[in-house]
């Protein structure tokens, strides 16, 4: 059992942020077992633009505000207060204990498809964490869009530590560092026995040169590679990112031979499992002791999955879905759900912690 522990943020007082109005959060990310951030999202104005001769077009202007929080006890729940809005995490445990995590993606459009699926995933039961797998917005320097998301988004963030994933469409955007807390695209996290790590795929949207994109693909590939030779004793390690090294879509593969080429890598770090979006659609693919998840169907229009390679294919299903794994001791149970709540794939991790 878990601890219960109770804050409010200093900050938190309406009449503190006078005319401004909370559109997003509050949410906690960078959640470890001492330390957490909680961040709200805040509209302190309305800029309008208009053309001549066509409609007013308005835009909010937002900040993120946050509260860094450290000294904290592992495995406890904490909840929060701030400009009057409540919420709660649980910081990640040191030891084994059963945990539940969900992952999905591909957000950006069909709003009401998006507020559908956040609502099946709540109707499933909270979990300790969530995994965005990108494409959170249609265009990640659109503030409106910002605003939007965090709405959709508010009642399932409130309740749960947030770790999301780059996708092409936040367009490597300032906004994505500054509402999640992040100095760099990619980290990694322990929680109870297993590692996760999070890694930015959007190789093109890091540079406008070729020498960039291949600097900044050859810095992460040294840290991906040094994180997971680092994590070998944890029973699972899961490696999340947009863009997975294989697909279904016909007219996409080939797309990502960055990710393809490190697929012996997470065979050599014995990878229990990449979970992937970018393909609004579900996959679930199983390559030397390796599975390769796709679930991108969290709003954005679906794609076909119309040529599944029939080696390394597990299933395949053009819906809306989710993926919700729990963990407990030595196994891991996973299930996709689609967004009627129906059981599209279920199936057993095992522990393969280095001896
Ligand atoms: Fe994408």
């Amino acid at each position: 059992m878990f601890l219960r522990a109770m804050f409010l943020i200093a900050a938190g007082c309406c009449t503190f942020f006078g005319a401004d109005k909370v559109v997003g959060g509050p949410f906690a990310v960078n959640v470890t077992s001492r330390s957490a951030s909680v961040v709200w999202i805040v509209e302190n104005d309305t800029v309008t633009l208009k053309a001549a001769g066509s409609t007013v077009i308005k835009s909010p202007a937002l900040r993120a505000e946050k509260s860094e929080m450290t000294g904290l006890q592992p495995n406890t729940r904490y909840d929060y207060e701030v400009a009057g809005l409540k919420g709660w995490f649980k910081t990640a445990p040191t030891e084994t204990v059963p945990f539940r995590f969900v992952l999905y993606g591909d957000v950006r459009t069909r709003h009401d498809v998006h507020r559908r699926v956040i609502a099946k995933i709540i109707e499933s039961g909270v979990p300790d964490l969530v995994l965005h797998s990108g494409d959170l917005v249609e265009n990640g320097i659109d503030s409106a869009l910002w605003a939007n998301f965090f709405d959709i988004e508010r009642a399932l963030l409130r309740q749960t530590a947030f770790f999301p994933s780059l996708g092409n469409h936040e367009r490597n955007s300032k906004d994505f560092y500054d509402y999640f807390q992040r100095d760099l695209p990619y980290y990694s996290f322990n929680w109870g026995n297993a590692h996760f790590t999070v890694m930015n795929s959007d190789i093109n949207n890091v540079s406008a040169v070729k020498s960039g994109r291949d600097e900044f693909w050859q810095r992460q590939t040294r840290w991906l590679e040094e994180d997971l030779a680092a994590a070998q004793k944890s029973d699972f390690r899961f490696v999340v990112a947009h863009h997975a090294p294989f697909t279904a879509v016909e007219r996409r593969q080939g797309d990502n031979p960055q990710m393809t080429a490190l697929t012996g890598t997470f065979e050599k770090y014995h990878v229990t499992a990449g979970l992937f979006g970018h393909d609004h659609n579900y996959q679930h693919y199983l390559k030397n002791g390796v599975h390769y998840v796709v679930s991108g169907g969290g709003g954005a229009p679906l794609y076909d999955v119309n040529k599944p390679d029939p080696a390394i294919t597990q299933k395949v299903v053009k819906i809306e879905n989710f993926v919700s794994v729990s963990v407990d001791g030595k196994t891991a149970k996973a299930r996709a759900i689609s967004i009627e709540g129906k059981v599209l794939d279920e199936w057993e991790f095992r522990a393969s912690a280095a001896k």
